[in-house]
């Protein structure tokens, strides 16, 4: 344990010193079919979410009149003035019966909250406003050449997530789900286009108002277009699913087909997205950017203890079985497929 932690705080530290990344863990704050950026007022939204950060997450969280972090009263993240909201779909796999369970989420190396998901912000210059809200990725996507870059599958041999390295989305990553059994579950990396308008904090399409650099990437110091000049901390979501009590082939479909799924009842894997509020109190997160903060202490910010993010927990608004520790019939809200 201490050995597995220390090789990826070496790996981190690295990565860290050169590139200011910021990355910190958030444990699993609540595991609902509620969506305030997409679906607000929908209770329950189309589909299951997982969810870290402020507690007045809520099926409505109304812009301008809901501030995460004035209404929130604890969150899930170590850095305690982050009442941010981070969300994606959950992933469940179906038996060959047909029933479904839900593929429960594991903390990432180097870290001491609980599952949820493992936060970044890179590089930043001027962090987006207050009331700022993003949408990365589309559930209704079933084509590859859709899955935007940066949004990607890892299918790990072992826990260690050994050889540990490379850069995310590289190298045999995928877009599509893995296809076959994963000794170490799957690393998933959501990650959000880091340029801003800096006019509008929100879109209809909760898109519109951010874009990718017009040339080269953000990696490697690519320009934003001239509709979207202002450069901003690229954000990104790790999430690790421990996919090893799935790993009976006796149990996947007989005719070869994935028998993972995410909660909107896709199996392509292509549907991969990822929700963002911001909600960090005052002008902590720019304080972290222009101080270079790196990692998960960092002076100009506060950090609470993981056994205090971890407390940090909201109850379910829709009422319903998750299939967490029981087979379903369905994943909640699919039931046609
Ligand atoms: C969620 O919203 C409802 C009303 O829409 C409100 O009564 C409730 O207190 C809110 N919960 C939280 C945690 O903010
Ligand atoms: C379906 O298969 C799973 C995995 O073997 C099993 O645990 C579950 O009880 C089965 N469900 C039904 C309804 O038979």
């Amino acid at each position: 344990m201490q050995l597995k932690a220390s090789i990826a705080a070496v790996a981190v530290a690295q990565l860290a010193a050169a590139q200011e990344l910021m990355r910190f863990g958030c444990s699993q704050l609540s595991i609902d079919r509620i969506d305030p950026l997409v679906n607000p007022g929908s209770l329950p939204s189309p589909h299951m979410h997982q969810i870290i950060g402020g507690n007045s997450f809520n099926v409505s969280m109304t812009p301008g009149s809901h501030d995460p972090s004035t209404e929130s009263t604890c969150t899930s993240c170590t850095y305690s003035e982050d009442f941010s909201n981070y969300w994606t779909a959950n992933v469940y796999f179906k038996a060959r019966n047909g029933s479904v369970k839900r593929v429960p989420q594991v903390t990432n190396l180097g870290l001491g909250v609980k599952a949820g998901m493992t936060v970044y912000y890179i590089r930043g210059y001027q962090s987006s406003a207050k009331g700022f809200r993003m949408l990365v990725g589309d559930p209704a996507n079933r084509a590859a050449n859709k899955v935007p870059s940066g949004l990607c599958f890892r299918c790990e041999s072992n826990m260690q997530q050994s050889p540990f390295g490379g850069a995310p989305c590289t190298g045999s990553d995928t877009k599509a789900f893995p296809k076959s059994t994963c000794g170490g579950g799957w690393r998933v990396t959501v990650t959000f286009p880091s340029c801003w308008d800096g006019k509008n904090t929100d879109s209809p399409d909760h898109k519109s108002h951010i874009a990718y650099p017009s040339s080269g990437t953000f990696e490697s110091g690519g320009a934003c277009p001239s509709s979207h000049p202002v450069k901003i901390p690229q954000v990104m979501y790790e999430i690790m699913y421990d996919t090893r009590a799935f790993n009976n082939k006796a149990e996947w479909p007989a005719d070869g087909s994935q028998p993972f799924y995410w909660s909107h009842g896709d199996n392509t894997g292509y549907g991969i997205h990822g929700d963002y509020v911001f909600g960090w109190k005052g002008d902590a997160l720019q304080k972290a950017m222009d101080g270079k903060c790196s990692g998960d202490r960092c002076a100009p910010l506060k950090r609470q203890s993981d056994a205090d993010a971890i407390a940090c927990t909201k109850g379910q608004t829709a009422r319903e079985d998750i299939g967490t520790d029981k087979w379903l019939a369905a994943i909640p809200g699919q039931t046609e497929m």
